[in-house]
């Protein structure tokens, strides 16, 4: 049974990913240092595949910690790398926090997979490195742009990061590109834990329906687009968890034309705000109240991603509705908030 190491395992996209390894039979080890996860996700995963995963706490900073688990576990056959601080409006305020955590996690990782030759890693990157594209739908070649944010920055240092390594050693990667994920698993086992207000757009959709929130504040409707809100490319999380499966058994299987390759992983549809709306409110039959305000700063108009690579090279296409994601995040919301 091949052994998968995730970081930042207990998160919204990692504890899915989870999931999907332990379903897919490999033997899953999970690190999380626990600052935006709770362990009782770890019941969470259990309730859904029967296994809890190996879990050791563990702060990826910490090079001596890094090194010591890497001591106990020197027979990965691959790492999934999700653990990094990722709000963009937090990044702006502490950019340092970002680049210590994002970029020096990323190399101590980096140098224990080379002193211990696990041959295989993904990367948890985002369409964010994009920008404001010049044209769509978004190719993996689109140029990457000066980032918006420095968490937008980190991502793309660190893909820099791991394309070097791959070329000076024989750690194989690959790095996907996410858009919008939203949503949780059909159980509501697991799913999306903001912390505080949310930033993104559906958990702030569910907790206003839930009536957490008073209204939903859209930002901006004067866009140049079919409704004047922002575009989107949403990605139900449990089909972009599966990705993560696809890609590493690419890795695994040798398949991978080059030491680094890049994929999108999206939908391919683009969404505006409204829509989204209009589609949680057809699907619940919750009418949501809602305000339109000024634009947030830093948004791109529109992105949603070109998935030729992701469905011919990978192999791997999405398969969940947007009514089917927001269906399930409603569901989820309302578990935890009957708890
Ligand atoms: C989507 C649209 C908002 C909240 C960010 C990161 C990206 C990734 C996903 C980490 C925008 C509008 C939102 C609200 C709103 N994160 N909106 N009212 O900004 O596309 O992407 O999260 O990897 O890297 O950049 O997602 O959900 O914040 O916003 O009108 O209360 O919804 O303006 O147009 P975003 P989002």
């Amino acid at each position: 049974m091949k052994k998968i190491l995730v970081t930042g395992g207990l998160g919204y996209i990692g504890s899915h990913t989870v999931v999907a390894l332990q379903e897919t039979g490999f033997e899953v080890v999970v690190v999380d240092n626990l600052s935006n996860a709770s362990i009782d996700v770890l019941v969470g995963i259990e309730s859904i595949t029967g296994k809890a995963p190996q879990f050791e706490r563990l702060e990826l900073r910490d090079k001596s910690a890094v090194a010591d688990f890497f001591q106990s576990h020197p027979d990965l056959d691959g790492v999934i790398h999700f653990a990094a601080s990722k709000a963009v409006g937090e990044s702006v305020e502490n950019p340092l926090l970002y680049y210590e955590n994002n970029i020096h996690s990323l190399v101590y990782l980096l140098q224990n997979c080379k002193e211990y030759d696990v041959p295989n890693l993904i990367f948890s990157s985002s369409c964010t490195v994009y920008g404001e594209p010049d044209a769509l739908p978004i190719t993996e070649n689109a140029p990457i742009k000066e980032a918006t944010s420095p968490y937008g920055n980190t991502k793309q240092i660190n893909e820099e990061i791991i394309k070097d390594t791959c070329v000076a050693s024989k750690l194989q990667a690959i790095s996907l590109r996410y858009f919008n994920p939203i949503g949780a698993h059909e159980t509501a086992h697991i799913g999306e834990l903001p912390v505080g207000v949310p930033q993104n757009l559906v958990p702030f959709i569910t907790q206003t329906a839930v009536g957490l929130r008073e209204k939903l504040l859209v930002f901006g409707n004067d866009y140049p687009t079919k409704d004047g809100s922002c575009i989107r490319d949403y990605i139900h999380v449990v089909d972009l968890a599966e990705a993560h499966v696809v890609a590493l058994q690419r890795l695994l299987d040798g398949k991978n034309k080059n030491s680094f390759e890049v994929f999108n992983v999206g939908t391919g549809k683009g969404s505006s705000v409204l829509e989204v709306i209009t589609a949680f409110e057809e699907t619940t039959g919750i009418s949501l109240f809602y305000e339109i305000t000024d634009r947030r700063s830093g948004d791109v108009v529109s992105v949603y991603a070109d998935t030729t690579q992701a469905n011919k090279t990978l192999g791997w296409k999405a398969k969940k509705t947007m009514e089917e994601a927001l269906a399930s995040a409603w569901k989820w919301e309302q578990k935890i908030r009957n708890q």
